[in-house]
């Protein structure tokens, strides 16, 4: 066995925007998760991790008809009941947030309480249910084990409230620090930390907050998963008419309540500060919506409050600022992406007829995850890139290839490849 006091640890910080739910995902890997392929004599030398990603635990039930209902639907669909055609309304009631335009705060329903559950610990990222049905970073947790990490100790998870962006989760922040103070002073080495999609924006801002000296000592790196860093195209249309992401049963308007709800998809929008100002995401039979007419398009959807959540959320992290520790960004190309959605005039409550493409990882478009490489030369730590052509934007938590490239910086190895075909 290799001696944890050795191995460096990995805090994985998994955010996902609002793209959860895409359906090669929920397909491939959520019933039933690949196996991570099992490696013998593991190294002694492996360095902590820890990984972060958005969950929140049951809340109480608002209404007790909710209950009745889903306690019939639960014995094997427990929490995964947004599902379920009669659960989905209970499920939205009980993470639903409302928004205060006078305060800029979002709360949660009353009677509710939403808590982060496992923080620190790895299996409420392995799976998103308690019932270990859906997948998610179990792959990559395994792989992680057969090298030589131990769950919960060397490599850890860092949930957080994905409903919330960073102005409104300073708790969050706060352990995340103490998080990786704690595995330092446990292992004696500094901490990777890795993310994925909205995570690493998360992690950015962390970065971003805390001083040079503190990221020189408990910092060893920063591994991006599948970054949207000029933001996302997506977000708009799940914000004007719903993305359902092949999820059987849910219509797209039903889920677009929900999607409506959080801070996040507002403030992953496409960034107008990279983003050409006369780049058109929507185009409807009356008008054409740039990232200039972000104004007109939330009042045109009905979702004045979206308007107000960009405004609190925009400047977060759309600057770039380099985050002063090592990176190695990794993300999926060649696959076709959206990166304009053209409606007819049902707008915005029917699906779009047609789109614009560009390469990307068929939910993020290239453009955006490759402005990490601004980054180099931008700062003293080196900036690594490595693209995987033909990798989907879910599959990149747990593709081989990606495993095996990670395992090579956790290793030590810290050259990666420029580009890798999957
Ligand atoms: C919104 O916040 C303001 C200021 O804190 C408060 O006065 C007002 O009652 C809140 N509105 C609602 C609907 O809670
Ligand atoms: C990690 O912690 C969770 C929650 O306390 C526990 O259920 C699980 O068994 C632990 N895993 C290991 C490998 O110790
Ligand atoms: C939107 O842009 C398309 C493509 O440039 C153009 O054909 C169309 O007339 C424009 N629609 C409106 C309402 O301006
Ligand atoms: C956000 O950044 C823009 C320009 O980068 C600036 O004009 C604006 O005042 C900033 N907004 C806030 C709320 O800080």
């Amino acid at each position: 066995m290799g001696s944890a006091e050795r191995l460096r640890p990995l805090l994985l910080a998994v955010f996902l925007l609002g793209l959860h739910h895409s359906s090669g995902f929920w397909i491939l890997n959520v019933v039933f998760p690949p196996n991570a392929k099992l490696k013998q004599a593991p190294s002694n030398s492996t360095p902590p991790l820890l990984i972060g990603k958005s969950i929140i635990d049951k809340p109480t039930l608002v209404h007790w008809l909710c209950y009745k209902k889903t306690e019939h639907w639960f014995t094997l669909w427990l929490d995964l009941n947004m599902f379920m055609p009669i659960g989905v309304d209970c499920w939205i009631d009980n993470v639903r947030l409302t928004y205060n335009r006078t305060n800029r705060q979002s709360s949660n329903s009353p009677g509710v309480q939403v808590r982060v559950p496992g923080f620190g610990q790895t299996y409420s990222i392995e799976f998103l249910d308690p019932n270990k049905l859906a997948g998610y970073f179990y792959t990559m947790v395994q792989h992680l084990v057969n090298m030589g990490y131990t769950r919960n100790e060397t490599v850890r998870g860092a949930p957080y409230d994905w409903r919330l962006a960073p102005n409104e989760n300073d708790d969050y922040f706060k352990k995340l620090q103490d998080l990786v103070e704690e595995m330092y002073d446990d292992y004696q080495q500094p901490v990777y930390l890795l993310g994925h999609s909205m995570g690493c924006h998360y992690i950015l801002y962390f970065l971003n907050h805390r001083p040079q000296a503190w990221k020189e000592k408990y910092i060893k790196g920063f591994i991006s998963l599948g970054a949207p860093w000029g933001g996302a195209v997506k977000p708009l249309r799940v914000l004007a008419s719903g993305e359902n992401d092949g999820i059987p049963l849910i219509s797209n308007i039903k889920i677009r309540e929900e999607q409506r709800m959080s801070t996040t998809n507002p403030w992953m929008l496409p960034s107008d500060k990279v983003w050409p100002k006369d780049h058109v995401f929507i185009s409807t039979p009356t008008f054409n919506y740039t990232n200039q007419d972000f104004q007109r398009l939330f009042r045109d959807i009905s979702y004045e409050d979206g308007w107000y959540m960009w405004e609190d959320t925009k400047n977060l992290t759309s600057d770039l600022i380099p985050p002063g520790v090592e990176v190695w960004c990794m993300y999926g190309v060649g696959l076709p992406t959206p990166i304009t959605y053209i409606y007819d005039e049902n707008f915005p409550n029917k699906d779009p007829v047609d789109f614009v493409y560009a390469d990307g990882d068929d939910t993020v478009d290239s453009f955006s995850m490759s402005l990490c490489k601004r980054w180099i030369g931008q700062q003293e730590k080196t900036v690594h890139v490595t693209e995987f052509r033909g990798l989907p934007h879910l599959d990149i938590v747990f593709h081989e290839k990606v495993l095996n490239v990670v395992q090579n910086i956790l290793e030590g190895n810290l050259d990666t490849p420029v580009e890798v075909d999957v």
